[in-house]
């Protein structure tokens, strides 16, 4: 997230042409062909060893949601929705969790594939993503603030939220204020005025948002547990 309030704009203002969704999926496979392993998907403005610092504090607080316990016979399911090149998929397998990572660049997805390490991987959007079974987590890291349309925004929210199991929980990450906001011409934040409602009426009960607290960043987390 640029934290530059020059690049803060208000969304009614309307001075920002936002990318187009072919120049934002371009975008994307651009940055991940350019840009060290974690830049590419971290914060652009960070070094690898500030992102490096910024992974592991977000890990953190996600293993604090999901639970961190291997259990070989009864294994956690966990979608990572928007996972790039696979940093916090390979993680989280590695703590004994089941992961299936989607992306929609190509390059992203074949980097994850080159690398292994347990999980399964995909190229999908978000809106599009079918699966057989449902998730005990699914966790979009972020990812919502990069999708600019706000019908696709409001098709990939509803999507992730169906493939959450009874009990289950969904994790996205945004900021946490009320309103949307665009900063540059590639990311719009949303606030709880959009999450809750939209997801509580499809039986997720709000449990909160939890800032990164690095770094000045106003992005945290959301986390919805689902209740019917
Ligand atoms: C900031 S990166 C975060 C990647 C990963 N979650 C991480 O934290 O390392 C955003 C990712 O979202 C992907 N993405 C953006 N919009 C998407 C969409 N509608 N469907 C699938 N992937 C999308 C991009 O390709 C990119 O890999």
């Amino acid at each position: 997230m640029t934290r530059d309030p020059r690049a803060q704009t208000s969304r009614k203002a309307g001075h920002v042409a936002l990318l187009s969704s072919d120049e934002n999926a371009a975008y994307w496979e651009t940055r991940h062909q350019r840009e060290g392993d974690l830049r590419s998907g971290g914060h652009v403005s960070y070094d690898e060893a500030t992102n490096q610092m910024f992974y592991t504090r977000r890990l953190s607080m996600l293993l604090d949601f999901i639970g961190n316990q291997a259990d070989a016979v009864a294994p956690i399911y966990l979608l990572d929705a928007g996972c790039g090149k696979g940093a916090f998929s390979r993680e989280l397998a590695s703590f004994g969790q089941q992961v299936d990572g989607i992306d929609g660049s190509a390059n992203a997805i074949e980097l994850c594939k080159e690398r292994g390490g347990g999980p399964r991987y995909f190229r999908s959007t978000l809106s599009a993503w079918r699966s057989p079974w449902l998730y005990d987590v699914v966790a979009s890291i972020d990812v919502l603030f990069h999708i600019l349309d706000d019908d696709e925004w409001e098709r990939t929210v509803k999507n992730l939220a169906s493939l959450v199991r009874l009990g289950g929980r969904f994790i996205v990450s945004d900021w946490g204020e009320d309103g949307d906001r665009v900063y540059g011409n590639y990311q719009v934040v949303r606030g709880r005025q959009k999450y809750v409602p939209l997801l509580e009426e499809r039986g997720l009960r709000f449990d909160g948002w939890h800032p990164f607290n690095f770094r000045g960043s106003p992005i945290g987390f959301y986390v919805f547990t689902r209740t019917r």
